[in-house]
């Protein structure tokens, strides 16, 4: 059974497929077609939703793809969709401003971009560009062009909003806190999908069911599932498990539970690892980051993921729990194969640990793909060096996209170790990652262009380092 508000509206749901989209329950349960489908893999943003959730009392809101949400994740949540904006037969004030700057034409795009900006809005003090870009860097619309969209959002973050989600805050936050319980399971006919909400019972379904499959933000899985035709492996929902929802930090490391999404970090690492944080900002869309977790970016084991990279060149380490038991595993050693992993049966991520010595220090790191927003990574590199007296003491080099899995770049490290920083010594090391990788070809990019790239990211962290600028040297294009 699982419970949520929508709008204002307590549902009770107790047979349903657990792994229907919040998009198909919206236009085919519950007849709301205000939320469109246009690429159903969280590329376009024309389904977008708001989430509400209680945090000390008070509401928070986040924009998310109802095409990739299970219906299932709502659990202890509001929903709002286009159709709760209106108040009392009047536009809201995002959908006023919409209309009268002009921000919709053909209007397919429309009630995804008015609920991204009533996320804004809501959650901004004031108007902010960096912010609104990132709001919106998910919502794509073919026809009206950003300009109008962006003058809305402006006039909306330049002033205060009273709406009735305002006036029921507190009410709204005490309702769904005294939702938060209670879920365990949502069956429909021979699917199971497990809501366990301690770490305990999580390590316990999983132990009983080690064909089931873990759901975490389920951008990845959803899809998955959804293109791939697969199964009816149970579920086990990651969701409930405040456990892995926490993080803290001690004096070794920065401890970050398994269900702390992308957004999540980019908040928690922005003092601790500026650069972590800064390239999280180019991590899909913000309605994705709102749902993906960091355990799930490590987990899928993509060869272009964005975080593995980072936390490699970072030294990081994986809690892993199986049952009661648990082991500490160093993220180098994680990934074995293309998309295979040295997880058990019945194991998983509890946590990511990240040292808080000094390979923070220089740490440095950058996506290169075709679009600046909203797009999977050609080439990531991360870096981090260890300057002594002129002389490389501690080398930590990582990529995605150079080869099946991400990892270090172990000869390039070699060739700076022990080395005087200098431009000859970058330069042989650049040399020398044709010796780590052999990359692929493929429709985002050759493998020369890949080695290429990879070669630059390693100048221009050495230009950065040297406090200067770097243009890019050589010819870009990619096959
Ligand atoms: C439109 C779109 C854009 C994207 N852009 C990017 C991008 O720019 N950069 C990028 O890196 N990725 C991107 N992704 C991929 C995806 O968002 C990330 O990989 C995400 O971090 C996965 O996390 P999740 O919580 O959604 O995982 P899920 O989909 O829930 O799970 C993914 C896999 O990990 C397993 N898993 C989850 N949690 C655990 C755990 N604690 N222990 C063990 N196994 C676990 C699941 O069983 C599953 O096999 C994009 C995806 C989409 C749909
Ligand atoms: S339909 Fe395109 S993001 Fe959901
Ligand atoms: S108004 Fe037509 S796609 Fe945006």
């Amino acid at each position: 059974m699982i419970q949520f508000l929508l709008h204002n509206t307590l549902v009770v749901e107790r047979d349903l497929d657990p792994t229907l989209t919040v998009l198909q329950y919206l236009r085919q349960h519950k007849r709301r077609t205000g939320t469109k489908e246009g690429c159903g893999s969280g590329d376009c943003g024309a389904c977008t939703v708001a989430l509400g959730r209680e945090e000390q009392g008070r509401m928070c809101y986040e924009t998310v793809n109802a095409c990739l949400m299970p219906v299932s994740a709502l659990h202890g949540k509001q929903l709002i969709t286009v159709e709760d904006l209106r108040q009392e037969g009047a536009l809201h004030p995002v959908q006023q401003a919409v209309v009268d700057l002009h921000a919709s034409q053909c209007g397919f795009c429309t009630p995804g971009i008015v609920i991204s900006l009533f996320v804004l809005q809501k959650e901004s003090e004031g108007w902010d560009l960096q912010l609104t870009e990132q709001a919106l860097a998910g919502n794509l619309c073919r026809c009206t062009g950003y300009r109008p969209i962006m003058a809305a959002a402006r006039y909306l973050c330049e002033q205060p909003i009273e709406d009735s989600y305002t006036r029921e805050e507190i009410l709204t936050a005490t309702r769904l806190k005294a939702l938060k319980e209670g879920a365990e399971t949502l069956n429909e006919g021979a699917r199971q999908y497990f809501i366990p909400d301690a770490l305990e019972k999580l390590a316990a379904y999983y132990l009983r069911y080690p064909q089931a499959r873990l759901l975490a933000g389920g951008t990845d899985l959803m899809l998955e599932m959804a293109q791939a035709g697969y199964g009816r492996p149970p579920l086990i929902s990651l969701a409930q498990v405040a456990t892995l929802r926490r993080w803290h930090m001690d004096d070794s490391y920065i401890h970050l539970g398994a269900g702390v999404t992308i957004t999540q970090c980019e908040k928690l690492l922005h003092a601790q690892i500026p650069a972590f944080a800064r390239a999280l900002q180019r991590f899909a869309s913000r309605q994705i980051r709102n749902r993906a977790t960091l355990a799930g970016n490590i987990a899928n084991a993509s060869p272009i993921g964005d975080t593995p990279p980072m936390l490699l060149a970072l030294d990081a380490e994986l809690l892993l729990q199986r049952g009661s038991d648990q082991r500490t595993l160093p993220l180098r050693d994680f990934f074995l194969a293309y998309r295979q992993t040295a997880l058990v049966e019945s194991e998983f991520i509890r946590e990511i640990l990240i040292p808080r010595g000094e390979l923070l220090d220089n740490f440095q790191a950058w996506k290169v793909s075709k679009r600046s927003d909203d797009d999977i990574s050609i080439v990531f590199g991360a870096f981090s060096l260890q300057i002594q007296q002129g002389r490389v003491v501690n080398a930590r080099i990582a990529f995605g996209g150079m080869d099946a899995i991400p990892r270090r770049a172990e000869r390039c490290e070699q060739a700076l170790l022990h080395q005087p920083w200098n431009r000859a010594t970058v330069t042989a090391a650049c040399q020398a990652l044709e010796q780590d990788f052999t990359p692929l070809s493929d429709a985002r990019a050759s493998a020369e262009y890949r080695l290429q790239v990879a070669r630059n990211l390693l100048l221009r962290y050495y230009y950065w380092l040297q406090g200067e600028e770097f243009e890019m040297e050589t010819a870009h294009h990619v096959a």
